[in-house]
């Protein structure tokens, strides 16, 4: 899949690991819808780049909300001519909480739906909401590709630490649907691919206290260090370039296996 000529919805594309997408696909000639909840930097990043990038204020946790965004973002894509090539639901929150607290308190259940609801119900309803488009576009080059999804887990749904039982069902949720997704849409000529980061510079980790992020640094091989956004748009770029790459779960996290406790 080129990504000249081509536009590419981010959700969670005004900040973060999404936003870095947001930029490499801009840069190499590309659009980008940004759809976020975060309408100041959201519009502020579509304004920096003029006519490639567009932002449609968007909750992927309310479908209704969704299904504006995605008809607001069809008649975008209307007017650039500019087909659309893939998604990327980047959106996602941490709330941490243990299961049973040391009061013996269990956690709330309002925590574990506001996670799971953005994390993977929000990935999953707007995947949904937007294949039909991505369906409709015509096939491309020798192999008829019409797009991929790009879709973001996490480290901790392989090695999820203490506390974060809802976010690791999000994302370990998140990874166990990419095989099945690009079974189903392999007659599309639609790839999907997920990817998992371990710890990157973002809103998300800047929260982090000093003590976590030295603690995480513990657990890290080579490089100690976060990941840098860009790092992580690199290999989305591959991923939607490398028509091979579909049906995988790839780590991104120079070898770093998180530990149960910092
Ligand atoms: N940064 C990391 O270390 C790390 C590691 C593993 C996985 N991830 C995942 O990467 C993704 C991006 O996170 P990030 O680190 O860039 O965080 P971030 O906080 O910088 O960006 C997340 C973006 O999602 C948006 N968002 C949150 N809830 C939303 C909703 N309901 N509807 C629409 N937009 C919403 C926010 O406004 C924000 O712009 C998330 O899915 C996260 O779980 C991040």
């Amino acid at each position: 899949m080129k990504i000249q000529g081509r536009t590419f919805v981010v959700s969670g594309g005004a900040s973060g690991l999404g936003r870095a997408c947001v930029l490499d696909i801009c840069s190499r000639g590309g659009s980008a819808a940004i759809l976020d909840m975060n309408e100041e930097l959201g519009r502020a990043l579509a304004a920096q780049l003029g006519g490639s990038a567009r932002f449609f204020a968007c909750d992927v946790a309310d479908t209704a909300s969704i299904a504006a965004a995605v008809q607001d973002l069809a008649g975008w894509v209307m007017q650039t001519g500019k087909q659309l090539g893939g998604i990327i639901p980047a959106a996602g929150v941490g709330r941490p909480g243990l299961v049973l607290d040391k009061r013996g308190a269990p956690l709330a259940i309002e925590a574990i739906d506001f996670v799971i609801n953005i994390n993977l119900r929000g990935t999953l309803d707007l995947v949904r909401q937007v294949l039909p488009q991505l369906a409709a576009a015509p096939p491309d080059g020798p192999d008829g590709e019409r797009g991929v999804v790009v879709m973001v887990a996490s480290s901790a749904a392989f090695e999820g630490q203490m506390g974060q039982v809802a976010y690791a069902a999000s994302k370990g949720a998140v990874a166990a649907m990419t095989l099945p997704m690009a079974r189903d849409l392999s007659r599309f000529g639609i790839r999907v691919a997920t990817i998992a980061p371990s710890m990157f510079d973002s809103a998300m980790t800047a929260a982090m206290s000093d003590k976590v992020k030295k603690g995480l640094e513990k657990a890290m091989e080579f490089p100690v260090r976060a990941g840098k956004p860009d790092e992580f748009a690199s290999l989305v770029r591959q991923i939607i370039e490398n028509v091979m790459l579909n049906g995988v779960v790839i780590r991104l996290d120079g070898a770093t296996r998180m530990p149960s406790k910092l």
